[in-house]
Parts: structure tokens; sequence; C-alpha cells
């Protein structure tokens, strides 16, 4: 009796301590498409096995406008979730707000500085202290092509934007799409920047996109991209209006379209669809880019709470990101490259491998570009106005190319 007593007492000991240990950790994210789930999924799993319950909040939308959206009116109304996703300069309008955990202690102990690129440290930290843990670098310009759309239309992938509009004029002659591409402001915007890249070298799209000067804004070389990707439409189908990025990578993957301006998340569908990059699919610098990289890096915030439990749970999502278990196996499904220095990248594709030697390669040129179009490289409400413009004059046939500088130069300046 005296035992059994004790036994339990011990058991009850011994579970209490692991409920001590368990927290319900709500995430919020937009992760949603086939590859995106698939990645998330690791995460969850992995947490779990820490001995924490996974609440998943998933709120679906390509580029996470309106993950942003929700985000905001939950921390309002006093209910923001235990960890969310939020990266670039965003990091800082809500540090700002004064909701972030700080995760210098874990950085610390775990010497994240060490692990990380500076390019990736300085982003997740607000006042010099950790308070965000990135999952990944993807890059965004790059286009994907089907090698078989190509072949039955006798074209060549292009290097340049002259080579791209005869590829693409020649895939339409044969009776296919040129272009997949969906109507959406983030994906016009993911084009418009590359586009602007392609055409006007990394010194201007430096100026245009981080520096916002406005004598670039609204100039001749603006007025040349601008034109560019306005005649891009032309290629696209007519169900492109509001697709969602994912249902367009597909027709590249079902061979209705030859190419796509998308970030490596594309990759994550191909990957889930079971495809082979250099075979079923090719993955290649947008046109006039190949020795740039716009990057876009992905990371989770916590927010503050003050419940142990969770507090330990957040330290655990933290720390399980950031270990090298999860980078490479959530970087394997998600099409991106890990964040974490020095991991082996043995069982990676050629696209992540080129991706991984071409950080390492524009850093060193300063061709290494914080997307604009993916929040990496302004505030949001610099952003917003971009994607207004553009998006207004991608689908207007009568706002000339110059109205559309000369708008973006106006907005861009009410948005300060
Ligand atoms: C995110 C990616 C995501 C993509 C489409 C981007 O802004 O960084 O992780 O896959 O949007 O949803």
């Amino acid at each position: 009796m005296k035992i059994s007593k004790m036994v339990l007492g011990v058991s009850l000991a011994l579970g209490l301590s692991v409920a001590a240990q368990a927290a319900e950790v709500e995430v919020l994210h937009w992760w949603t498409s086939g590859g995106e789930a698939k990645s998330i999924a690791e995460l969850k799993t992995m947490l779990e096995a820490k001995g924490h319950v996974w609440k998943d909040f998933a709120v679906a939308g390509g580029g996470g406008e309106s993950a942003m959206t929700v985000l905001k009116s939950r921390v309002v109304s006093g209910n923001p979730p235990v960890a969310a996703q939020i990266k670039g300069p965003s990091i800082q309008e809500w540090g700002e707000e004064g909701v972030l955990a700080n995760l210098d202690d874990l950085a610390k102990a775990e010497g994240w500085d060490e692990l990380l690129p500076t390019v990736v440290s300085n982003t997740m930290k607000y006042k010099g202290e950790y308070v965000a843990v990135p999952v990944n670098v993807h890059r965004v310009n790059w286009m994907w092509t089907n090698p078989e759309v190509f072949e039955k239309a006798g074209a060549t992938v292009p290097t340049t934007w002259d080579e791209f509009f005869i590829a693409a004029d020649k895939i339409k002659a044969a009776g296919m799409t040129a272009v997949a591409h969906g109507g959406q402001p983030w994906q016009d915007a993911t084009t418009f920047e590359t586009v602007v890249l392609g055409t006007a070298g990394a010194e201007f799209y430096n100026k245009a996109f981080i520096d916002l000067d406005p004598k670039s804004l609204n100039s001749p070389t603006m007025i040349k991209a601008l034109k560019v990707f306005h005649k891009i439409k032309g290629y696209t189908d007519a169900g492109s209006p509001g697709r969602d990025w994912n249902l367009a990578t597909a027709m590249i993957i079902n061979g209705e379209a030859g190419m796509q301006f998308m970030g490596d998340w594309a990759k994550g569908e191909f990957t889930a669809a079971g495809k082979m990059p250099g075979k079923d699919y090719l993955c290649v610098a947008a046109p006039g880019t190949t020795n740039d990289y716009t990057f876009n890096i992905d990371s989770f915030v916590m927010f503050e709470v003050d419940d142990k439990e969770l507090q330990k749970g957040q330290n655990d999502l933290a720390s399980t990101i950031l270990s090298p278990a999860f980078q490479e196996i959530f970087n394997l499904n998600k099409g991106s490259i890990p964040a974490r220095l020095n991991l082996p990248m043995d069982k990676f594709d050629d696209c992540a491998k080129i991706s991984a030697k071409d950080f390492v390669r524009t850093a060193k040129a300063n061709t290494l570009l914080p997307s604009m179009a993916h929040g990496m490289s302004t505030f949001s409400s610099t952003q917003g106005a971009i994607f207004d413009t553009i998006t207004e004059f991608y689908n207007s046939d009568s706002i000339t190319a110059e109205a559309a500088a000369a708008k973006l130069v106006k907005a861009v300046a009410a948005a300060q």
C-alpha cells in the first residue's frame, strides 16, 4: 500500500512535470499550398515531439497579405497567437508595438550570431536583440519553365527580355500559354520587381526599392521597365485574373504553359507533384538577372506571454526552427535553402545548390537584394502603395507607363 502510494506519487509528479512542459502553441502562417503544407507539417511534428501541442492558425493567401490582416485584428483585440510568420522590416514595425517576446537569451545560448549570415541575422533583430527566428532563404528572381512546351513551340529558354518575347511569341503561336500568371497584387509585384531588376540592374533596383529615390521611381528607366511588365500581360491566359500562384505553377507542371516568374516556393509544388528539376522543369534566373539575387527570408516571431509553459513552448519552437534537422527537411520541401550556415547541401537538388552558391556570390558582388514584393525592402505601407500603383497599371489598358511612373513617386511619398 505504502509502495503503491509512493509509485502513484512519483507518477503524479512525473505527469505534472510533463504537463508543466507541454504548451498549446498556436502558430499563424499562410502556408496552405501543397508544398507549403508539407513543409510546415514538419515543424508541427518536431514541436509535438518535444511534448507540446500544435494549434494550427493557417490563413490562406499567397504572399501573406490576408494573414497579416487577420493577425492585426487578433493582436488589437488582445488575443495574439503564440507565434506568427512575420518577416523583413515588418519585424521592426511589430517590435515598435512592444508586443514581441525577446529571444536574445536563447540566441546567445545557441550562438545564433555565428550560425546565421549577417544579412539574415540583421533582419531578425529589433534594437540589436533577436525577436525573430529564420526558417529559410527564398530566391525570388527565378523563371520556371516546362521544357516540353518549349520543344513543341521550337522556342529557346530566354536569357534577355528580347529573347523572352521571341520565345513567348513562339509558345503563343503554338497554341499554349506563354506565361502562367495569377493576377493578384503580390504576384504582379513579383513579376514587376524581376522585370525592373532584369532591365535596369541591381544599382537601379536599390535606388528604386530600397532608397525609394523619386528620380529613379519616375525615370525613363522605370518607364521602360513598366512597358516590359505590361507587355507580359499579353502572354497570359484569360483565367489569369485572381488565380492563386500555385495554380499558375500547376500550369507549368501540366504542360499548359511555358514560363512562370515566381520565387522558389514554386519548387515546393514541383517537388510535391514528384517532378524532377532539369528533366520535368527548369529553374533559370529570370532574363537579365543571372548575376543578381532577390532574397526573401521567412521567419517567425513570438508574442510576449506571461505563462511559463507557453514561454517554454516558444523557446522550443525557436530552437527547433534553427535545428539542422528542421532546416534541412523543411527546405527540401519548401524549395528554399537553409537560413543556417554550413549545413550539408548534398540532399538538395541543383536549383537549391545554385541558389546557395549564388547567395554567397551575389553578397560579395553587392547584387544580393531584398525583395520588394515580399516585404524585404520597405515597410508594409510603402509596399502597399507600390502594389496598388503597379496592379492598377497592369490591369488597365489606358494608363500610360509615364503616368504610372509619376504615380509611383506620389504613392510612395504619401506612404512615408
Ligand atoms: C513567402 C513564402 C510563400 C509565398 C507564397 C511568400 O511571401 O515568403 O514562404 O511560400 O509567399 O505563399
